[in-house]
């Protein structure tokens, strides 16, 4: 039916999104057959160990009943644009609110700057593994994607190789950090940020959301370079340090000019931000952050629990992640494909993760599993994995 319709050929390879392809399967399977399916699938926090903080509900009440419930075009409430400065000069970006943009998560940030900078014959470099949404975007716009593998298996950006990818058709390199599906930071951005000098045509994305959930090492932006700053996008959201992730809102920080033309992107396609959505972000970002605190270490004990757990499963190794909230295990011990893995996991056992290679061919031999969910979900996790026979 849907090839009747006069779609766009721009469209051509729009699919149902890779990454929540095992979200899609297990919602199905649970319909199907009743049972308890344990979601380490999910790219989102769950369950009662992070509910919304009450301020933040609370806020978000008086938001409502004070009035903040019209049109209010344009770029973002000021005091939340302001915060949001002061945030990212605490992150070593010196940024005025003009500099800011606020939008419904770090997903529109993302599509709404792929679609401004890119077009036709344009490359666009981005890391392999990656985060899928992207590519769609850049696919649209008719440039074309290269990727950098990351270096297994500490996946970081191999300089060298990166630089043999520029082109003078390069408008953007993507970076994400900390990485999905990895979790692991970026280590080299100054050294990322030294071999751009030798190429002033190239604007950087660099993805931040996880930036405020790290664990041993402090997160790094390229935005901190100084002589890179008329070039570089800073992506982030409250969806992961707050846990907002239904909340759909996000920002962007850049040069002034190019907020201005995203702005006016913003305003005629989504009109703004729900204001009272972004009065609720002000409270989070603003008010008491002992609630952030708890959740970053409570996460901290799920990661190492979950990555204690998987390593004693035979033909599993994984590695301890910086930050984010997935573990990336290595599953090519079991001799199986990532795929082959996940959708067996899947139908024998009961356990939900995502085939590493939805977000890259370098995902091949890993599983991408999330541990933002109750202890007893990851021990329960943890042992069906371990009795499951998958040959
Ligand atoms: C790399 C990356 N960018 C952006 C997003 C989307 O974030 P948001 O919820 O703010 O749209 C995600 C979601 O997990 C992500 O992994």
């Amino acid at each position: 039916m849907s090839d009747s319709y006069p779609f766009s050929s721009r469209t051509k390879h729009f699919v149902q999104p890779k990454q929540w392809a095992s979200m899609r399967v297990a919602k199905e399977q649970e319909k199907k057959t009743g049972q308890r399916i344990i979601h380490f699938e999910k790219g989102d926090y769950q369950g009662p160990d992070f509910e919304t903080p009450q301020h933040v509900l609370d806020a978000t009440e008086k938001a409502l009943r004070d009035g903040y419930v019209r049109y209010d075009p344009g770029p973002g409430l000021d005091e939340l644009r302001k915060a949001i400065a002061d945030r990212m000069a605490r992150r070593g970006r010196p940024t005025v609110p003009e500099e800011v943009l606020v939008t419904a998560g770090a997903k529109h940030a993302l599509t709404m700057n792929l679609l401004t900078f890119l077009q036709d014959g344009d490359e666009v470099i981005f890391p392999n593994p990656g985060y899928p949404p992207d590519e769609v975007w850049a696919k649209y716009t008719g440039a074309v994607i290269k990727h950098t593998p990351l270096t297994k298996p500490d996946w970081q950006f191999d300089v060298e190789a990166l630089e043999k990818l520029i082109t003078p058709k390069t408008k953007l390199l993507i970076i994400n950090t900390p990485q999905r599906p990895n979790g692991d930071l970026v280590n080299n951005p100054e050294e990322i940020a030294e071999m751009l000098k030798r190429y002033p045509h190239v604007m950087v994305i660099t993805d931040e959301i996880f930036s405020e959930v790290t664990f041993d090492k402090p997160h790094k932006s390229i935005s901190a370079v100084e002589h890179l700053r008329d070039r570089v996008i800073v992506i982030d959201t409250f969806s992961k340090t707050w846990a907002m992730t239904g909340w759909r809102i996000g920002w962007t920080v850049a040069p002034k000019p190019v907020i201005e033309k995203l702005s006016i992107f913003l305003q005629d396609s989504i009109t703004n931000v729900a204001a009272f959505i972004q009065k609720a972000a002000f409270t989070a970002m603003t008010g008491d952050q002992g609630w952030v605190e708890n959740k970053l270490s409570l996460l901290k004990s799920k990661r190492d629990r979950m990555v204690a757990g998987l390593n004693t499963i035979d033909g599993i190794k994984c590695a301890s992640p910086d930050g984010a909230f997935y573990a990336f295990a290595d599953i090519s011990g079991t001799g199986l494909t990532s795929q082959e893995f996940t959708d067996r996991l899947v139908e024998r056992a009961n356990v939900a993760v995502v085939a590493g290679t939805a977000f890259g061919s370098q995902g091949e031999g890993y599983v991408r599993i999330t541990y933002a969910c109750s202890d007893e979900d990851i021990d329960e996790g943890i042992k069906r994995m371990k009795e499951v026979d998958l040959s």
